[in-house]
Parts: structure tokens; C-alpha cells; sequence
């Protein structure tokens, strides 16, 4: 018995020795490797013997939007360079794509993974056994879910496994609100994202004074393609589609109500699609004398809570500033982070994972936004300064996931009232030198004079 699990272990070590040669020669060409391997028979039995494997297949059924699942996978031919990849859509290319320049990182497949994980991690048997289990925490971003077995490390990939594909129960739900003040102090805006684009759907806020009637009010809905961004990795390997985000004005609201919303679509046939229930305080009437409590901030980023790896993937305090934030938040009026939002960097998959990470704040107290290099920064673009921060994203990513209230969004500087205070929020990453349209701006916003000077207690 012992004798002839060796023979088809070296049967099956010698098929991935060719599968990897014949992956190496059509890497090149474009198609899916798998499909120029000549010797079906050795493709079957190693996939047959390697596998990996997801559950539940169905998620958010209680309509959630993340959830945790467990990932069970094993090897014939186990290796401490073996390693798990999270894709989405689920239908994607092992095949390699060169690196185009220093922003593009391994691993250096065609469709990036929206994470990966070691496939030893926290399975130190792995090694030996050839068998593990991750616990992987998945959110919900509009599309299915697979799951690749790795070997060959980060820098030389070679897929082993696929894994069947799973699912958000409504993979276009609406997701992740995002609250900013308007252009006016009594204006409340709500952003978010969703599968559904104007013609699948109409998207509208329901919302009220807490207890009071309902009222509807549209949204806007924005998308972008490809063509829009600068360069890789966003156009290229880091590039997923990012759905659709709306935005809709809450207005005339009441000094210092409270509010209580949820977002919808209504679909062609009448259906209508919520999100749960949130709610917000109405700012204070400009110059009332009361308590302002505002955090500023900058450089956050994301991370993954249950470990995984991501591009980029350096950020690792974010949730520990995202957890003293939630955890203080009914001591907090408003967050002003002031650049370096999510730093995805060109990955644009990161970008749904860092609305999800701070919705519990951003929906309830407006979430300022700022743009620092890491959103704008990108040669030739019209950034003022040319190097390659953003990863190609050119600033279209944060003008279009986060509202604020500039009078044209490409231009990231804006005023905003609150209470006892202005805020004039300026963008570095534009010219703000004398003479320039920023610098008139902030001259204009720094003097600005048109209310009873009251004392400021500063806590
Ligand atoms: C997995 O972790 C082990 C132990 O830390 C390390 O030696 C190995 O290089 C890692 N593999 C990958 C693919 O990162
Ligand atoms: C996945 O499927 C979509 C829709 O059919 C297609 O546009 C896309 O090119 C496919 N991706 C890959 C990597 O095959
Ligand atoms: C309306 O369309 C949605 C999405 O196609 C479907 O899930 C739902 O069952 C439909 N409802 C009715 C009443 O036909
Ligand atoms: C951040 O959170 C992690 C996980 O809860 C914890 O292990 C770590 O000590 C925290 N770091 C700091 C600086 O508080």
C-alpha cells in the first residue's frame, strides 16, 4: 500500500514538473494553460489528488455582507512555498503578466488575487501532511468567489487546485455607506456602492427624522472604466470592475437631529433591495455655541482581519485605529482623513475592502476625505508632483468612492461649516503656489469673516 502511494506520488510530481513546463510556454500566449497541456491524463490525476475547497457556497443569506468561511485544501506534493489565493470574479487567469513597471508586485498573475494567504499558516503540518484549513473572512463586492492551491512561492506561481466557486446570496447589494457633508451646513450626503447601474435599477435613500415620516431621495450614480485610469497596476492586473456608486443629498435638515436612514434600489419589476437601517446627528447651525469633537487624521490604509495578505500590505495599525474609533464614536462628530485613504495603490479590489473596514464609522458621522499621493500622484497626469504613488489610480478612485464638496472633484479642495468652526481643506497634490486657482482658494477661505467671533473651548 505504502509502496504504491510513493509511485503515485512521484507519477504525480513528474505530471507538475510538465504541467509547469507547459505552463511556463504558454504564459506568453495569452490562453489559459490548462488548455495547451497535452497529457489530460496526468492533468486529471494531479488535479484530481490536489484539491481545495470552500464553505458554505452560499453567503450573506441573512443578508450580510461579510462572512466568514473555512477553506480545506490538500496537496499530493506539499511545499512550504505553497500558498492560497482569494480571486473574484471567480473566473480568472493563472497566467503570468509581466511586471510593467515598480508599482506592479507579485504575485505577478494576470488577474490579481483580492488577498492571499500562506498555505502553512496556522498550518504548520501542512508541510508534511499536505493538508490544511484557513478560516478566510470575505466581504461583499459583486461578484463570486474562487480559490487557487499555489505552489512554486509568490514569485513563480503555478496553480495546483481550483476550487468551486461561492457566492454572495445578492452579490449587487447595496453596500457600505458613506456619509459627507454637503456643499450647504444643512446638507447630509450618502454615498455607496452596488451591482445595480441605472438600468437595473433606481437608487434612492429612505430616511426620516428618528420616528418621523419617510421621505425618498434619488441618488447619482457614477462608474468608470479602465480608459479612465492612468496606468498599471490599476489598467492592467490590479484593475476589477468597480461596480456602481451613488450618492444622494439629504436636505434641509434640523440642527442637531437625529436621522435614520437605509439605502435602496428599486428594480424594473417593482422589487426593492434595502440595506439595514443607520443613522447620523444633523450638523449644528453655523456659529451655535456647542461641543465640535473631530478627528484628522491620515495615511490609515486597510488590512485583513483574518491575516491574509494583500498588495501592498503594509498597513497593519488600520484596524487597530479603526477599532478605537468605533469604539469612541459616540464621542466623535466628524472624521477628516486627510490622504492616504486606502492605500490600494492601483489594486482596486482594496478599495471595497476599505469602505467595508470603516463603514461603522462612515455611516454614522461624515467621513471627510482628503487627497493625498497615494490617490493622485502619477507622471504626465497633472499631478504636481510626477512620481507613481497611486499606482495609476490618478485620483479616480477616491473623486468617485467618497463625496466631497468641491466644486469640481478632479480639484480636491473645498470648505466646509460645522458648527463653530470653517474647515478649508487643501490638496497637496495639486499646485497651491501664489497665483494659482488652490491658492485663491485657500486666501479665500483663510479671511473669510461673516459671523460673531465666540469664544472656542478646546477639549
Ligand atoms: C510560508 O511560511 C513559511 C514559514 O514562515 C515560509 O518559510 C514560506 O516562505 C512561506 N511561503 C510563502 C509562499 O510565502
Ligand atoms: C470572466 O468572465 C467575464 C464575463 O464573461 C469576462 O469578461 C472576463 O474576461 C473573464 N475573465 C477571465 C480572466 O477569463
Ligand atoms: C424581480 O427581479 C428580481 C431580480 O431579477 C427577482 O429576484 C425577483 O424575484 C423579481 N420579483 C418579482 C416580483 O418578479
Ligand atoms: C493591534 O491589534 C492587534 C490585534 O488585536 C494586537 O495584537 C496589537 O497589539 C495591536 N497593536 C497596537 C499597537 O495596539
Amino acid at each position: 500500500k505504502h509502496q504504491e502511494k510513493m509511485e503515485e506520488s512521484i507519477f504525480v510530481f513528474f505530471s507538475l514538473l510538465l504541467l509547469s513546463s507547459v505552463l511556463q510556454s504558454a504564459h506568453s500566449h495569452g490562453n489559459h494553460p490548462l488548455s495547451k497541456v497535452a497529457i489530460h491524463k496526468s492533468t486529471f490525476s494531479l488535479l484530481h489528488l490536489a484539491h481545495i475547497k470552500p464553505t458554505p457556497s452560499l453567503l450573506g443569506l441573512q443578508g450580510q455582507t461579510s462572512e466568514w468561511i473555512t477553506v480545506e485544501y490538500s496537496s499530493p506534493i506539499p511545499s512550504i512555498d505553497d500558498w492560497i489565493g482569494v480571486f473574484s470574479p471567480a473566473n480568472f487567469s493563472d497566467s503570468t503578466c509581466p511586471k510593467e513597471n515598480g508599482r506592479v508586485y507579485p504575485p505577478l498573475l494576470c488577474s490579481a488575487p483580492i488577498k492571499f494567504q500562506n498555505a502553512s499558516y496556522l498550518n504548520p503540518q501542512y508541510k508534511i501532511t499536505g493538508k490544511g484549513l484557513l478560516k478566510l473572512r470575505l466581504i461583499n463586492q459583486r461578484s463570486d468567489f474562487s480559490f487557487g492551491l499555489f505552489s512554486g512561492g509568490l514569485s513563480n506561481p503555478r496553480l495546483v487546485a481550483v476550487s468551486n466557486k461561492i457566492a454572495f446570496a445578492n452579490p449587487n447589494a447595496p453596500v457600505y455607506p458613506r456619509l459627507a457633508l454637503g456643499k450647504s451646513w444643512n446638507e447630509m450626503t450618502v454615498t455607496w456602492t452596488s451591482g445595480y447601474g441605472i438600468s437595473d435599477a433606481e437608487p434612492f435613500v429612505e430616511w426620516s427624522p428618528k420616528g418621523g415620516d419617510r421621505v425618498h431621495s434619488p441618488a447619482g450614480t457614477l462608474t468608470f472604466t479602465r480608459d479612465s485610469l492612468c496606468g498599471a497596476p490599476a489598467r492592467s492586473v490590479g484593475w476589477r470592475d468597480p461596480g456602481y456608486i451613488h450618492t444622494s443629498h439629504l436636505k434641509e435638515l434640523w440642527p442637531n437631529r437625529i436621522y435614520e436612514y437605509k439605502i435602496g434600489h428599486k428594480l424594473k419589476n417593482g422589487t426593492y433591495i434595502w440595506s439595514k437601517q443607520y443613522q447620523f446627528r444633523a450638523a449644528p447651525f453655523p456659529g451655535q455655541k456647542s461641543l465640535q469633537r473631530v478627528v484628522i487624521f491620515g495615511d490609515m490604509g486597510k488590512e485583513e482581519v483574518d491575516g491574509s495578505n494583500e498588495y501592498n500590505n503594509f498597513q497593519h495599525g488600520s484596524t487597530n485605529t479603526t477599532t478605537q474609533l468605533i469604539q469612541d464614536l459616540e464621542n466623535i462628530d466628524m472624521v477628516f482623513h486627510i490622504g492616504d485613504i486606502s492605500y490600494a495603490n492601483g489594486y482596486l479590489s482594496q478599495w471595497d475592502q476599505f469602505t467595508a473596514q470603516v463603514e461603522p464609522i462612515a455611516s454614522a458621522v461624515p467621513y471627510m476625505i482628503a487627497s493625498g499621493n497615494h490617490e493622485r500622484d502619477w507622471p504626465g497626469s497633472g499631478s504636481f508632483y510626477g512620481n507613481m504613488d497611486s499606482g495609476g489610480e490618478c485620483g479616480v478612485l477616491a473623486e468617485t468612492m467618497f463625496y466631497v464638496p468641491a466644486s469640481n472633484r478632479a480639484k480636491f479642495w473645498y470648505s466646509i461649516d460645522y458648527g463653530m468652526f470653517r474647515f478649508c481643506v487643501a490638496d497637496t497634490e495639486h499646485d497651491w503656489r501664489e497665483g494659482t486657482e488652490q491658492y485663491k482658494f485657500i486666501e479665500h477661505c483663510l479671511y473669510w469673516n461673516d459671523r460673531p467671533c465666540l469664544s472656542i473651548d478646546f477639549q
